[in-house]
């Protein structure tokens, strides 16, 4: 997913199938993961991150050994915008972001599904509480979005996307923080031993074991790099790239709106 790839080499003929594709797969990985779909899975997801708010950040300290404090801050110099930018910061969770953009000199504001994560923000930002799938927010009104480790509990991902392309202005841009597996054999089998066996355990000690036996499990839902790339592309990003962070332990998606600024 490197480079800037030109919109007008990306037709809509090729667009769709992509999406499509994209859905395809995330629902065939989400049954055969045996993980909720459609209203469902928001149900699920939401009252998963009431439950678990109270002590999200301290599990994720733990979880990553700090490093997402790292990789948060990366991902807010990847916007490359002027300090005094309106950034919003979507599934804001308990203002992890917000802090960091605060502090870069932006005009940071958050929103997210879950009142409890809203409930435990202290990042003294403006804060609504909003479904990525429809932001309050006019269209062409904000400078650039930052989103942590959401892609994978989004719903309708490609609804979300088209509503980053809708309030993000042209020449505006996304930086999307993900979890990814690593490339490299001895790291990844590490991540794997890591993640779905030692983290549910930590999860279970200090929050909700049930929550964090999910949360490695819903890496299934994200589509595959070429698909989030069309997906992006589709919704009115160009120059989309991606870039593993620490060997690949997280992923960084960055992109631009299309058109003049
Ligand atoms: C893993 S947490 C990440 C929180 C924060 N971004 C961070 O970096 O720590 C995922 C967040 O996505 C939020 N979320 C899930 N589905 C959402 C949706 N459809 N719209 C808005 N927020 C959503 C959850 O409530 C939760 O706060």
């Amino acid at each position: 997913m490197t480079g800037a790839p030109s919109p007008d080499t990306h037709s809509a003929g090729t667009v769709a199938p992509a999406r499509e594709a994209a859905a395809r797969t995330a629902a065939a990985r989400a049954a055969s993961a045996d993980l909720p779909t459609g209203a469902e899975k928001t149900a699920l997801v939401r009252s998963m991150f009431d439950a678990i708010a109270p002590r999200y950040d301290l599990v994720n300290r733990l979880m990553t050994f700090g490093l997402d404090v790292r990789w948060r801050k990366k991902s807010t110099r990847a916007l490359g915008l002027p300090e005094g930018s309106r950034v919003l910061d979507l599934a804001c969770g308990t203002g992890d972001f917000l802090k960091i953009l605060r502090a870069t000199g932006f005009r940071p504001l958050g929103m997210d599904l879950s009142w409890g994560m809203l409930a435990a923000n202290r990042s003294g930002t403006p804060l609504a509480q909003a479904d990525g799938t429809w932001l309050p927010l006019a269209s062409g009104s904000i400078d650039g979005i930052t989103c942590g480790y959401a892609l994978r509990n989004f719903t309708e991902l490609d609804k979300v996307f088209g509503e980053l392309g809708r309030v993000v202005r042209p020449g505006g841009r996304i930086s999307l923080l993900e979890v990814a597996e690593p490339d490299h054999g001895l790291l990844r089998t590490g991540d794997r031993i890591w993640f779905h066996r030692v983290v549910p355990v930590i999860g279970g000690l200090l929050s909700d074991g049930a929550a964090y036996r999910y949360l490695p499990k819903s890496t299934a839902y994200l589509p595959t790099t070429e698909q989030l790339r069309s997906m992006l592309m589709d919704a009115g990003f160009s120059a989309v790239n991606r870039r593993a962070l620490s060997g690949g332990l997280s992923q960084l998606i960055t992109a631009t709106r299309r058109g003049q600024p």
